[in-house]
């Protein structure tokens, strides 16, 4: 039997789990989805191992992983080189791919692009973020972050890659400085994700009001602290799990099994509710 993986640590209960394998199975797909908990140390040692092992088709990686993973592959998409992170690996070629970035934009293409994001958050969702708004086109990113460093190494890396855009950087309680004037908002921090359902980054519904789009990266729950108030002053929003339902089926797209696409899409909406 094949086996694609999920390397993370901890690794929690995945969605992904109870939706392919039911799917694999349904079709005859001799083909089964597992969580693997892999500690930092292990990493080499874990990834050089499936990249050998014949019965491994393709892993996906998350939180610690997405960086490090890299210098144990033989290559690596130019977009995850730019970004700096890979999220999806096809095992038979030790290739490496970032589809959080195409996940987040094809989850936006029906809002109007406009000029200035502010990007809360500077970890690995915010790397994919900040690149696809610069591929999207906006002019001016504000990168706000906790660790104001880890802010300004993001800022360094994209400001070489996109020379024709403004970034500027913030700590939190810069925030209301950060949203004067922007268009959209995203928040690609951990805030407000289960089980701390009632946490919101520093944002009041006045700033909200004046928003075009407000983005949560977080998709557990699917209506965020942060998008009730949006959907409470009337802007628009979009949750999380747009963004994971869309990384998926680029991942589909890798892993050579496109043809479950639609099947998966209706199970995870019907979870997510
Ligand atoms: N929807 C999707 O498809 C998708 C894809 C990827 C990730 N995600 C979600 O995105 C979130 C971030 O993931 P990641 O990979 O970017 O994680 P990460 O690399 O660990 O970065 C976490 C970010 O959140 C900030 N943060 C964490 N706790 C905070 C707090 N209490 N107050 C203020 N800032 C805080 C961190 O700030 P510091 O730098 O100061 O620590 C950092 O900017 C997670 O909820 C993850 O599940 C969703």
């Amino acid at each position: 039997m094949k086996k694609i993986y999920l390397l993370g640590h901890p690794v929690k209960q995945s969605m992904s789990v109870s939706i392919l394998n039911p799917i694999f199975e349904k079709r005859g797909m001799d083909l089964r989805y597992e969580l693997l908990d892999v500690k930092p140390e292990e990493l080499g040692e874990v990834v050089t191992g499936l990249l050998k092992d014949e019965n491994c088709l393709a892993f996906n990686v998350t939180v610690p992983h997405k960086e490090n993973v890299i210098e144990y592959l033989k290559d690596i998409s130019d977009d995850a080189k730019d970004i700096g992170a890979v999220n999806c690996v096809d095992a038979k070629t030790g290739k490496g791919y970032n589809t959080d970035w195409k996940g987040f934009k094809k989850s936006v293409e029906n809002f109007e692009v406009a000029d200035v994001a502010t990007v809360f958050g500077a970890g690995g969702a915010s790397k994919a973020i900040v690149y696809a708004l610069c591929v999207l086109g906006f002019k001016e990113i504000r990168v706000v972050n906790r660790t104001v460093e880890r802010a300004e190494k993001l800022v360094e890396r994209f400001s070489e890659l996109f020379k024709d855009k403004t970034f500027k950087i913030h700590s939190l309680k810069e925030s209301s400085k950060a949203l004067s004037g922007a268009d959209w908002l995203v928040n690609t921090t951990s805030v407000g994700m289960y089980p701390n359902v009632d946490e919101c980054i520093p944002v009041d519904e006045e700033e909200i009001r004046k928003l075009k789009l407000v983005y949560d990266v977080v998709h557990n729950p699917k209506i965020t602290k942060l998008l009730s108030i949006a959907q409470k002053v009337g802007v628009n929003f979009v949750s999380g799990t747009e963004m994971w339902i869309n990384q998926a089926k680029e991942n589909f797209k890798i892993w050579n099994v496109e043809e479950i696409t639609d099947e998966f899409e209706e199970k995870a909406r019907e979870l997510i509710g």
